[in-house]
């Protein structure tokens, strides 16, 4: 139907004749002429129809804003002074000879250009509407040559794209499973899974060596701006490798995205111990744009006279740590309430500071609620910090966990705000990581997942789990965990230390992975690999905020799709074939609770 898209014409195709399909993104009248911004998925073009063309004119009068059109015209320079050198196909228009309504359209719910007027609860019930916004096909385009070029790095790497199932048993990544019931096993369910993890491993025990999969995965957690229920991984899986491998082969892999696909080279990707990570930036996932740490003080603080802060300086699991912000002394009452109720989401119950507005003068030219307390250790304090006149000292003084994410974020949010960045992209490696956390309850919980090796023996593990280190790497970029990967364990009596140590009985264990426990027994292979958070990837290269933006028909906060009511009820013969009852709603208890 159509020769070219709107988006390729330009001035080197004047006097061809062209047939362009679209939707009508503009139409003017000028004083007996119509103007229509032809719209398609390339770019927009100005079609000009004449009074002349009788019957193209008819149609032309009669269309409106988002029909649909076939035009067949002459392209020709645009007159001078009429031309616009913002647009790509500025220099040009079409003069129509031919006008074919393809389709109507009902006035659209928001206008494309006033996206902003209207809440994304509108924009994601019209999704198919809001995809036709220029920004977000080229967000969509951006994705699509991403995940070419990966693919593309990946089969030449000799991995080989594999597919494992969508309904299958659960696969511990830390969620909530999504279930589905079976109807040919009354009372037993599928769970989607969080991760192809225990799959892709099965696959290395069976030789193929290296495996790779753009693979949805299924998660019932709390969403935020770079979480959904369900999301892409680039899932990547390697036999015979040590970490070093498939750091480099991942590394290499995203050096070449952002060269390809940016223009971009990424600079070098220190490593970091988790240990060190957590001290310096109160995050296992550090924006190394931002130039401010954290400064460990519980040495100076045990013997202070304020208990908010000796407290946790002498508690096993405290942390008082300070923040100092150059120039930050300028911040006013209101910032520092601002900020001490944000530090109050993590937990913090306060947020103490100093500011330094002129050091000479001792404790005089000191601003504080709290150096009356420690007279006898500013001093110390300032020069641990290397204060200057002009800064803020914030602290926080707490387990270490709520110091660690409210100064942690923190940091993040003062980045954002006084724009302090030193640099477009910063990407690391997050290594050492513990094996195991505790969760609140006595029980240790895997930190990363089951199947990942511990760096010690099965004696050591056993008799001091909570110090135990592992052999997983997180690939972390701007203050997103982009990717995370782990070398696995394929020695089952590993595999059972490990089972032992997170309280999973032998039952339990058997019931829940026996399969996998099964493989290890018949030759698995050392093996290791990662996975990559495909929208978060996209989210940051496309400078998106959240990765809502970068798929095609994302959920809602509270995982539910406004455009096609999905969950939806079910009728009561479909709950009858599966053999479920439900439990009547309680009064005043809304859906999903
Ligand atoms: P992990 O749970 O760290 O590891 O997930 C890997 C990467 O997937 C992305 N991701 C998400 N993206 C969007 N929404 C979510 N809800 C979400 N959850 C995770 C993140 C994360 O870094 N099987 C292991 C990988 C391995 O060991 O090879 C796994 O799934 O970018
Ligand atoms: P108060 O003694 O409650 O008036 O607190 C004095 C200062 O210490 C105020 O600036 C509080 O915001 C701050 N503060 C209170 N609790 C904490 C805490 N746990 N960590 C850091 N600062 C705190």
């Amino acid at each position: 139907m159509r020769s070219h898209y709107c988006g390729q014409l330009n001035e080197t195709q004047v006097d061809q004749t062209v047939t362009l399909c679209g939707w009508v993104h503009r139409r003017r009248d000028h004083g007996g002429v119509i103007f229509l911004d032809m719209r398609d998925r390339d770019g927009i073009a100005q079609v000009v129809v004449d009074p002349d063309t009788a019957e193209a004119f008819a149609n032309a009068d009669r269309a409106r804003g988002e029909y649909v059109l076939r035009i067949v015209g002459r392209i020709r320079l645009r007159p001078e002074g009429t031309q616009n050198p913002n647009m790509p196909t500025g220099m040009i228009e079409v003069l129509a000879k031919e006008v074919e309504v393809l389709n109507t359209a009902a006035t659209p719910p928001f206008q494309l250009d006033e996206h902003g007027k209207v809440g994304e609860e509108v924009r994601l019930k019209h999704r198919y509407i809001d995809l036709r916004r220029p920004e977000m096909i080229e967000k969509l385009r951006l994705r699509s040559r991403i995940s070419h070029s990966v693919r593309a790095f990946l089969e030449g790497q000799g991995f080989l794209d594999i597919e494992t199932p969508i309904l299958t048993r659960a696969t511990p990544e830390g969620a909530r499973d999504y279930l589905v019931p079976s109807r040919t096993h009354p009372g037993s369910f599928f769970a989607l899974p969080q991760s192809p993890q225990l799959f892709k491993q099965l696959l290395m025990v069976s030789g193929f060596d290296r495996y790779y999969q753009i693979a949805k995965c299924f998660r019932d957690e709390d969403l935020r701006a770079d979480r959904q229920p369900e999301f892409t991984q680039i899932d990547i899986e390697a036999s015979f490798v040590e970490e070093e491998d498939i750091m480099a082969i991942t590394e290499t892999m995203v050096r070449q995205l952002f060269q390809e696909v940016l223009d971009v080279e990424l600079p070098e990707f220190p490593r970091m111990p988790y240990a060190d990570a957590m001290s310096r930036f109160g995050s296992d996932k550090p924006d190394l744009r931002i130039p401010l740490e954290l400064t460990d003080v519980d040495d100076l603080m045990k013997d202070v006279d304020f208990k908010v802060f000796s407290g946790p300086a002498n508690a096993d699991e405290g942390r008082v740590a300070a923040l100092k912000v150059k120039g930050g002394a300028s911040l006013s009452r209101k910032e520092i309430d601002d900020y001490t109720r944000f530090v109050g989401i993590y937990g913090a119950r306060g947020l103490a500071w100093i500011k330094v507005n002129e050091r000479a003068k001792g404790l005089e030219g000191l601003q504080s609620p709290i150096v009356k307390f420690m007279e006898g250790v500013v001093e110390q304090l300032l020069d641990r910090v290397g204060a200057e006149d002009g800064d803020i000292i914030f602290f926080g003084a707490d387990k270490a966990r709520i110091v660690n994410e409210a100064l942690g974020a923190l940091r993040v949010r003062l980045g954002e705000d006084l724009d302090l960045y030193t640099a477009d992209w910063a990407p690391l490696w997050v290594i050492d990581f513990p094996m195991f956390e505790e969760d609140g309850s006595a029980r240790l919980q895997a930190l990363h997942h089951p199947f990942t090796a511990p760096s010690c023996d099965v004696e050591t593990l056993k008799s001091q789990p909570a110090s135990a280190l592992s052999r997983a790497y997180d690939m972390v970029l701007n203050g997103t965990e982009l990717g995370g990967g782990s070398i696995r364990i394929h020695d089952l009596s590993m595999q059972q230390s490990v089972l032992e140590v997170l309280g999973i009985g032998e039952a339990e264990a058997r019931e829940k992975f026996g399969f996998l426990l099964d493989a290890l027994q018949y030759g698995a292979p050392p093996h290791g690999g990662l996975a990559f958070g495909l929208d978060r990837l996209v989210m940051l290269m496309s400078g998106a905020k959240t990765i809502r933006e970068v798929i095609a028909f994302p959920k809602t906060q509270s995982a539910a799709c406004l455009l096609t009511e999905a969950p939806g009820e079910v009728s009561a013969e479909q709950l009858r074939e599966l053999n479920i009852r439900l439990r009547p709603k309680a009064k005043g208890e809304a859906a999903g609770e």
